[in-house]
C-alpha cells in the first residue's frame, strides 16, 4: 500500500472535520482496533524480511501523524466552543426592568389630598352606587331638578333606588350621618353621567368633594381654605375670584375662577379670552341638608366644595382633550 497516498488522503479528510463525532469516526477508522494502522501492522508480518523494517518505521510515523492531526483537531473544535462563549459581551448593559408609574389622575388626586390634608382634612371615599335620596334628595335637589332626568343620571335596574353617583356630593349626608361635628372631609372618587364622550365630556370622570362643619363657620373660611389649595396646587402668583352661583345644597353658593394660568388673565383661547377659569363650585351647606343629617342648623353651620379632578389636572398640566386620560397611550402617560 502506498503510504504517501494515505497520507494525502487523510491530510484531506481532517481538514473538512468540523465536530467531535466527526473526529471520532475518524480516529477509529485509522486508530481502531480494526483501523488502518492496525490492519497496515498486520500486514507487516507478510513482507519479505528486508521490507519489514523500513515499513514498520513508515507505519509508525503515519501513526503519529495521525495522532497528531487528532490532537491538533481536537483543540481547534474546543476553541470554537471557547470563542462562540466569549462572544457574549458581559460589558453590554442588561435588559431593565420597566418601571411604572402613577395615572397621572392619581397624582392629581394625592396631590389635591395632601393639600387638604395639611390644612387637617381628612381622606373619605364612598360607593359608586348610590341611593336616588343620597344623591338628590338628602341635598335639597327637588324632584324636577332637570339633573335627576334619565339623561343625566345613571340609574340601575330598580328605578327609585339605586344609580350610579353623578356628583361626590352624596358622601356629604354619608359622613354627617355617621358622625358629629367638628368635621373636616375631602373625599376623592368617580362619578357617572351619561354625556356624550368628546374632548371636554366623558361618561365617567373623578371628582374631589370637600366639607367642613364646626360651630361658627363663615363664608371667609371657605374663601381662606379655597385659597390655600388654589395657590398650592396652581402657584402663588394666581388671582382668584368667587362668582355668585346656585347649588342648591350650599346658600349662599359660589363658583370659584383663578387668573388664567396660560395668558396670565391677559385673554387666550384656554380661557375663552375671558382671563379667568372656573375650577370648583363652593358654598355654605344648606340648612335643609342639615335637617336631613339630624344636625341643628341654629348651632352648626360649614361650607363644601367640589371639583372635577379631570378639569383641573388639564388646566394644570395644560391638556386639551380628556380622553387622552382614559385611552392607556403609554406616550401620554409617560410624560407624568
Ligand atoms: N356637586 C357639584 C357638581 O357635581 C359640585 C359642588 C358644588 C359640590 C358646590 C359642592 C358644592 O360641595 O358646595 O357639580
Amino acid at each position: 500500500m502506498d503510504i504517501e497516498a494515505i497520507k494525502a488522503k487523510i491530510d484531506k479528510e481532517i481538514e473538512s472535520i468540523d465536530s467531535s463525532e466527526a473526529l471520532t469516526a475518524f480516529r477509529l477508522k485509522y486508530l481502531g482496533r480494526k483501523g488502518l494502522i492496525a490492519e497496515l501492522t498486520k500486514g507487516i508480518a507478510n513482507l519479505p524480511s528486508d521490507q519489514r523494517a523500513s515499513f514498520g518505521q513508515e507505519v509508525n510515523a503515519l501513526k503519529s501523524k495521525i495522532i497528531s492531526l487528532i490532537t491538533e483537531k481536537e483543540k481547534r473544535l474546543g476553541s470554537v466552543k471557547e470563542e462562540s462563549f466569549a462572544r457574549v459581551d458581559i460589558t453590554l448593559p442588561g435588559i431593565s426592568r420597566q418601571l411604572g408609574h402613577l395615572h397621572p389622575l392619581t397624582q392629581t388626586i394625592n396631590e389635591i389630598c395632601e393639600i387638604f390634608s395639611r390644612l387637617g382634612f381628612s381622606i373619605v371615599e364612598g360607593p359608586e352606587i348610590e341611593t336616588e335620596y343620597n344623591n338628590f334628595t338628602a341635598l335639597n335637589i327637588p324632584l324636577e331638578h332637570p339633573s335627576r332626568d334619565v339623561f343625566d343620571t345613571f340609574y340601575l335596574k330598580d328605578k327609585n333606588k339605586f344609580l350610579l353617583r353623578s356628583h361626590t356630593s352624596p358622601v356629604q349626608i354619608r359622613v354627617m350621618k355617621s358622625r358629629k361635628p367638628p368635621l373636616a372631609v375631602v373625599v376623592p372618587g368617580r362619578v357617572y353621567r351619561p354625556d356624550a364622550v368628546d374632548a371636554s365630556h366623558s361618561f365617567m370622570f373623578h371628582q374631589i368633594e370637600g366639607f367642613l362643619v364646626d360651630k361658627g363657620i363663615r363664608f371667609s373660611d371657605l374663601k381662606g381654605s379655597l385659597e390655600v389649595f388654589a395657590k398650592a396646587i396652581f402657584g402663588e402668583e394666581i388671582k382668584m375670584r368667587f362668582r355668585p352661583h346656585f347649588f342648591p345644597f350650599t346658600e349662599p353658593s359660589a363658583e370659584v375662577d383663578i387668573s388664567c394660568i396660560i395668558c396670565k388673565a391677559k385673554g387666550c383661547s384656554v380661557c375663552g379670552r375671558k382671563g379667568w377659569l372656573e375650577i370648583l363650585g363652593s358654598g355654605m351647606i344648606h340648612p335643609e341638608v342639615f335637617k336631613q343629617v339630624g344636625y341643628n342648623p341654629k348651632i352648626y353651620s360649614g361650607f363644601a366644595f367640589g371639583m372635577g379632578v379631570e378639569r383641573i389636572a388639564m388646566l394644570k398640566y395644560g391638556i386639551d382633550d380628556i380622553r387622552l386620560f382614559f385611552e392607556n397611550d403609554l406616550r401620554f402617560l409617560k410624560q407624568f
